[in-house]
Parts: structure tokens; sequence; C-alpha cells
């Protein structure tokens, strides 16, 4: 999520702590009702943790680790998806440790409260700044690392809650098929709020996804969560499952870490003609659709983007054209967060980038056309320091063509 840097923060900051402090002292000597800060309930979901669970009968620990000494293969694939990272990733590291970053950041990266260490009851004016905490007594450090754990989709009333309710588990089990739904998945990947003029979550995978051709026929389950028949305990025996990769982007939250994609795009290589005469134009289609993903291309996180290149080289190896075309979002945070332009693909949408280029001369060129699928730019990176090891794109496409300039005779 993008968070504008505010340089007059601190200012601001001491200012608020210096009133703050003041008002304090007067209130020693006997409040009026009305100068008493008035507390504001949470009211957005995201505002709220998951409310702290026990341990639920039958086992020793809510951490993924110990749910994986049984469910082996299911953690193995959930430790490798982005969901396992959404607490230790650098960006977010980054990001949160800014002043701009209000408490709730965490919510929906680190979901419950047993994550948490401090448990929010309030909001001083009902300014997100001004959280009223209190130390959780039951936070466990260990789970916190775990960012969206298995007990954060699991676990609610204190018990496992499952897809069929199974009556083999070791652990209580209490069917709930309307929580672990694509409801669960939107819960968090849908924000769209004002949270401060600067501060807006925008990432609408669910509303994309509801307005799209995919609504009623497939879900986020149906291509994220994909079916499978096996063994969900050794010895158990074969029974309907779902592979916990939660592929996305694929592309890895740090260079020793691999990581699960799928791939949305279909490519159409440009049909390229045997010669193209020196004195015309050439005019070069490419095409390409968002044919199998059920939102947006990009969808989530503003700052993502596709990148199509364009590279031409004479036989010398010179580069003598260039193109570029992004797909993404562009916007403005300062002094109100603003989209200021969306290109994004809809669910089928089909679209022809052009390369155009007027030869001078004859001979074999090479073009070599990419397509590139971008977490951040690198100037984000860099301001964010995430370092050398932090990736920040993968290859989708890669195409070479040889095109043929003869004169005209
Ligand atoms: C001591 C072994 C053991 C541990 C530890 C364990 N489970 Fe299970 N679990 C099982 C067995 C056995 C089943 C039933 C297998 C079957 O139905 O084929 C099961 C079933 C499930 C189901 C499916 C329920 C349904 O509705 O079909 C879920 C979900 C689940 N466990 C989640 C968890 C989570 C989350 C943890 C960790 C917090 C965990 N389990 C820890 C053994 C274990
Ligand atoms: C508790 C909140 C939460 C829930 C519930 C949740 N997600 Fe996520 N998901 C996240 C966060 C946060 C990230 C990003 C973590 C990061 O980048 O550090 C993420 C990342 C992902 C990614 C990877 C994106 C990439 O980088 O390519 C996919 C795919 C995804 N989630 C799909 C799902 C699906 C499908 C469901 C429902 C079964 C689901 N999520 C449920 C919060 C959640
Ligand atoms: C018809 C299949 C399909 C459905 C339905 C679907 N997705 Fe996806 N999703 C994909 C594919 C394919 C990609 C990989 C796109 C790419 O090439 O980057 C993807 C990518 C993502 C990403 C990574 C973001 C990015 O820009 O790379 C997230 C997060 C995500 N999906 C969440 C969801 C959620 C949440 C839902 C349900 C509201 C959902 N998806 C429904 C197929 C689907
Ligand atoms: C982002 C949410 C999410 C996380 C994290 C998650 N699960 Fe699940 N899990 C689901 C959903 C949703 C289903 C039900 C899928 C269905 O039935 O359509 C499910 C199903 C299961 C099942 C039933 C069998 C199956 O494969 O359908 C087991 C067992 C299970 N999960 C174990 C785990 C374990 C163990 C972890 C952690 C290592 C974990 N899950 C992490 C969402 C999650
Ligand atoms: C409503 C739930 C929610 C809240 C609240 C939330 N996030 Fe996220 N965050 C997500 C989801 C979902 C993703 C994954 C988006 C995607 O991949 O499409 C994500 C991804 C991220 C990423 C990784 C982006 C990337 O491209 O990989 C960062 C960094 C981040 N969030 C920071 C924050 C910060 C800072 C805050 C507080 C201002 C915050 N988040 C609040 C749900 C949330």
């Amino acid at each position: 999520m993008k968070i504008l840097k505010i340089k007059i923060e601190s200012v601001k900051f001491s200012l608020i702590t210096a009133i703050a402090f003041l008002t304090a002292g007067a209130c020693l000597y006997g409040c009026r009702e009305e100068e008493k800060p008035h507390v504001h309930p949470l009211t957005h979901h995201w505002e709220k943790a998951v409310p702290l669970q026990k341990v639920p009968k039958g086992l020793a620990s809510l951490r993924a680790k110990d749910c994986g000494a049984c469910h082996v293969t299911h953690y193995e694939e959930w430790k490798i998806s982005t969901h396992a990272q959404a607490w230790n990733d650098l960006q977010f590291q980054a990001e949160l440790k800014k002043e701009s970053s209000p408490y709730l950041c965490i919510n929906c990266h680190i979901p419950l409260q047993n994550q948490q260490e401090f448990i929010v009851t309030g909001l001083i004016d009902g300014d997100i700044y001004k959280p009223v905490k209190k130390k959780n007594r039951h936070f466990d450090p260990e789970l916190k690392k775990e960012g969206i754990t298995c007990a954060g989709c699991h676990v609610r009333n204190n018990t496992i809650i499952g897809p069929t309710g199974s009556p083999n588990a070791p652990h209580e089990v209490v069917k709930d098929t309307v929580h672990l739904s694509e409801q669960l998945c939107i819960s968090c990947h849908n924000a769209s709020a004002v949270v401060t003029p600067e501060l807006v979550c925008s990432f609408e995978t669910g509303d994309e996804w509801r307005s799209g051709p995919y609504y009623g026929e497939q879900n986020c389950l149906n291509c994220h969560m994909v079916d499978t028949v096996r063994e969900i305990v050794a010895g158990y025996g074969k029974r309907l499952s779902h592979l916990h990769y939660f592929p996305g982007s694929g592309i890895p939250k740090f260079d020793t870490l691999k990581a699960v994609g799928l791939n949305g795009l279909e490519i159409f290589p440009p049909g390229i003609k045997e010669k193209y005469p020196a004195n015309d134009s050439l005019a070069i289609e490419f095409k390409i659709k968002n044919e199998h993903a059920g939102h947006r291309l990009p969808t989530g996180d503003p700052e993502r983007f596709f990148l199509i290149t364009f590279e031409l080289k004479d036989e010398t190896g010179e580069v003598v054209a260039t193109k570029e075309e992004r797909i993404g979002e562009r916007w403005e945070w300062w002094p109100v967060a603003k989209k200021i332009a969306d290109n994004n693909l809809n669910p089928k949408e089909e679209r022809t980038y052009t390369f155009t280029w007027k030869p001078l001369g004859t001979g074999n060129y090479t073009l070599r056309i990419s397509v590139t699928r971008h977490r951040l730019n690198e100037e984000s990176a860099q301001y964010n320091k995430l370092g050398d090891h932090y990736p920040l794109f993968n290859t989708v496409y890669e195409g070479q063509f040889i095109i043929n300039i003869v004169g005209n005779s």
C-alpha cells in the first residue's frame, strides 16, 4: 500500500503531543465533561483484529509450525506463499515504521489479536492516529512472525473451522463454508477508503471480480486454491483438498525465497513479414489479453504495473529504436491522494500495442519484445531502502524477431 511521506509530520506530531500534555495537566484539576476526549468505537472491520482466540481443544498451540506436524503438505505450501511473508516483508516493515502509518495497518497483515502486542479498544475523537491501547497479555511473538497464518483463516470462536467439519480430527472442528469462501479473501483484498486526505486504501480486487465476467462462474478459491484429492493428514485417506500456495504475481518477497505464480496474460506475438521496404514506416502489432485473471490486471496494490518493451537493434548490435508501454495506475499523493490515470486491463480485455519505425537503410534488424510484471518501481524501492535482495519484477514474455529491410528495386 502506498503511503505519503509527509515531511512536516514530525512537526505536527510534536505540536499535538505538546497540546495533549497541556490538556492532560489541566485535567488533573477537574475536567468538565465536554473537555474529555471522546473515545469512538471501532467501526470499519479493518480497524479491528480478529478477537483473541484460545488454543482449540486437542491442540498445543495456534502456530502454523505445529499445524504442520500433521498437515505436512498444507504447511509446506503455505510457507512459501506471500501470506506467510505478510509480516516479514521488507516493504511492509519499511512502511509500517513511518509516522504516517496508523496502527490499523497490521490488521490485515497479522489479523489475529493473539499476534498483536496491543489491544485497541477505540479511537480518541475518532482519530486513527490516536488509538486507545492496552497491553495484550496473550500476545505470541512467534505467531506474529507467521503473518497470515493458518489460524488467521481457520480459528474462530476458539475452534478450528473447516469445509466439512471432519469427525476424524484430534482437534475440534466446526464446519463453516460461509467464512471459508471468497468472502474471507475479500475481507482483506478489497479496501477502498479515504483514511485521511493523504492516506488512501485503494485496492478493489473483490469489486473488480464482482463486476466482471467471472462472477457467479469462478471465485477467488477456484483460481487461487485449486482443488485436488489427497490425504490432508498421512494415514487418514484421500479426500477433497485445496492447494495452499495462494499463487499470485509470482514475484518472491526476497531473492532467497521461491514463489509460485499464476499467469493472467495471453500473448499474441506479431506476424512478421518476410521483408519490409526501406522507404515505408513499418508498424508491428503486439496484442495482449487478460485471459485468465478474474479481476483487472494488475490488481490490488496501486503501485503494481506491467511494462511492454520494444527494442530494435541493427546488425552491429546498436539500439536504433525503443518504445515502452505501461499498464497500471498513476497516483498523486500530495497534497491529497488522487488517482490520475488507470489503464489496467479488465478481465477478458484485449489490447494492441503498435511499434512503428521508419527504416533508414537496408539490412537485418532484431526486434526484442518483452512483457514484465512489476511489484513497485526502482525509485520507491530505493526510497524505502529495500536493498539488493528484494525482487522488483519478473518476466512474463520475451520474444525476438528478425526484421528484414530490403531496397525498393
Ligand atoms: C495432531 C495432528 C493434527 C494437528 C496438530 C492439527 N490437525 Fe487439523 N486435522 C487433523 C486430522 C487427523 C484431521 C482430519 C483428517 C481428515 O478428515 O481426513 C484434521 C482436519 C483439519 C481440517 C479440516 C476440517 C474439515 O472441516 O474437514 C482443518 C481445516 C484443520 N485440520 C486445520 C488445522 C489447523 C489450522 C491446525 C493448527 C492450528 C491443525 N489442524 C492442527 C490433525 C491435526
Ligand atoms: C487477513 C487478510 C487476508 C486474507 C483473509 C486473505 N489475504 Fe491474500 N494477502 C493479504 C496480504 C496482506 C497480502 C500481501 C502480503 C505482502 O505482500 O506482504 C496477500 C497476498 C495475496 C496474494 C499474493 C499477491 C502477490 O504478491 O502476488 C494472493 C494471490 C492472495 N493474497 C490471495 C488470497 C485469497 C485467494 C484469499 C482467500 C482464500 C486471501 N488472499 C485471503 C491479506 C489477506
Ligand atoms: C478466473 C481466475 C481468477 C479469479 C476468479 C481470481 N483470480 Fe486473482 N489472479 C488470477 C491470475 C491468473 C492472476 C495472475 C495475474 C498475473 O499474471 O499477474 C491473479 C492475480 C491475483 C493477485 C496478485 C496481484 C497482481 O497484480 O499480480 C491477487 C492479490 C489476486 N489475484 C487475488 C484475487 C482475489 C482476492 C480474488 C477473488 C475476489 C481473485 N483473485 C479471483 C486469477 C483469478
Ligand atoms: C488465507 C486463508 C487461509 C490460510 C492462511 C490457510 N488456509 Fe486452510 N483453507 C482455507 C480455505 C478457504 C479452505 C477451504 C477451501 C474450500 O473448501 O473451498 C481451507 C481448507 C483447509 C483444509 C481442509 C482440506 C483442504 O485442503 O481443503 C485444511 C486441512 C487446511 N485448510 C489447513 C490449513 C493449514 C494447516 C494452514 C497453515 C499451514 C492453512 N490451512 C492456511 C483458507 C486458508
Ligand atoms: C484491508 C486490509 C489491509 C489493510 C488495512 C492494510 N493492508 Fe497492506 N495489503 C493488503 C493486501 C490484500 C495486500 C496485497 C495486495 C495485492 O497483492 O494485491 C497488501 C499488501 C501490502 C504491501 C505489499 C505491496 C506489494 O506490492 O507487494 C505493503 C507494503 C502493505 N500492504 C503495507 C500496508 C500498510 C503500510 C498499511 C497501513 C497503512 C496496510 N498495508 C494496511 C491488505 C491490507
